[in-house]
């Protein structure tokens, strides 16, 4: 029977325990326990399925980054073997297709959000997919200390790319900083690449270690890096803006001022199943 509280109105109905029952025998008797019901059995953890092509991916550059440190070149032998192993990747060997959400745009404001994929990271190397829906960039970034293995695996994206000049092409003015702080930088790459285009390669003195990319359709890019960025070792991604160079004698497209804007740039980061034994 339902104990009442108050009445009339208002009143709230809360159901009847022992303890509001006449005093008894039976309800002063103490009951035994049941015995504990014995815990279940651990459910095994599943053991994901390795994927050949992630395998290769991760073995091969396990090898070539064996002893990465900032400023470490891998051996061109090293180099070849895992640009040629991502020559021939494709998307379904890493599981990515181009009908994915992150490959739309759903945000019809502001600039199309850039999603990482990130597959693997250890203090040697990294590896992982920038998604870029069409119109997506990724702002003039540095990479400290480090080589990137770059390949598309599918889309078709402007790529442009610079690297620190040594020398200035202006025998009246051999500056090489402003006094704003803008460095002198040499562009290295300046055009539209595809998923039919080999792996690039940067390194940490040349190949166009400061990049930036614009999808011009959806794409997907795989990076493999090492060592990765370490913002505590001083090796963080830094951001820079363009400015025009003008030597004496009119503007050299060939080479820009960058200037650190210490902007940051927000992507969203996926953690991805790790489709491999390590
Ligand atoms: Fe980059």
């Amino acid at each position: 029977m339902p104990l009442q509280l108050g009445g009339g109105k208002g009143r709230i109905d809360l159901p009847a325990t022992d303890k509001d029952r006449p005093s008894s025998k039976k309800n002063r008797r103490r009951h035994k326990k049941p015995a504990a019901a014995p815990p279940p059995p651990p459910t095994p953890t599943p053991t994901p399925t390795p994927v050949p092509a992630m395998q290769s991916l991760f073995d091969t550059s396990k090898e070539v980054f064996r002893d990465s440190f900032p400023g470490f070149v891998p051996p061109p032998q090293a180099v070849a073997r895992l640009a040629a192993l991502l020559n021939d990747l494709k998307p379904h060997d890493v599981e990515i297709e181009p009908s994915m959400s992150c490959f739309k745009n759903v945000d019809s404001k502001g600039p199309p959000r850039v999603t990482y994929l990130h597959f693997y990271d250890c203090p040697k190397f990294s590896f992982g997919i920038f998604c870029l829906p069409k119109s997506a960039v990724i702002p003039l970034h540095n990479h400290p200390g480090m080589t990137v293995f770059c390949k598309i695996l599918f889309g078709s994206m402007h790529l442009k790319s610079y690297d620190w000049a040594k020398s200035a092409p202006d025998s009246d003015s051999t500056a090489l900083e402003t006094s704003e702080g803008a460095r002198l930088a040499k562009v290295n790459t300046d055009a539209v690449f595809d998923a039919s285009a080999e792996t690039t390669v940067l390194y940490p003195e040349n190949g166009g270690n400061l990049h930036c990319f614009t999808a011009r359709t959806p794409c997907a890019v795989l990076d493999v890096m090492g060592p990765p960025y370490n913002r505590a070792d001083g090796r963080d991604c830094s951001y820079y803006d363009e400015l025009p160079y003008m030597s004496s004698s009119g503007g050299d497209a060939r080479y820009a001022w960058l200037k650190e804007n210490h902007s940051t740039f927000e992507m969203k980061g996926v953690q991805m199943p790790q489709r491999f034994i390590v």
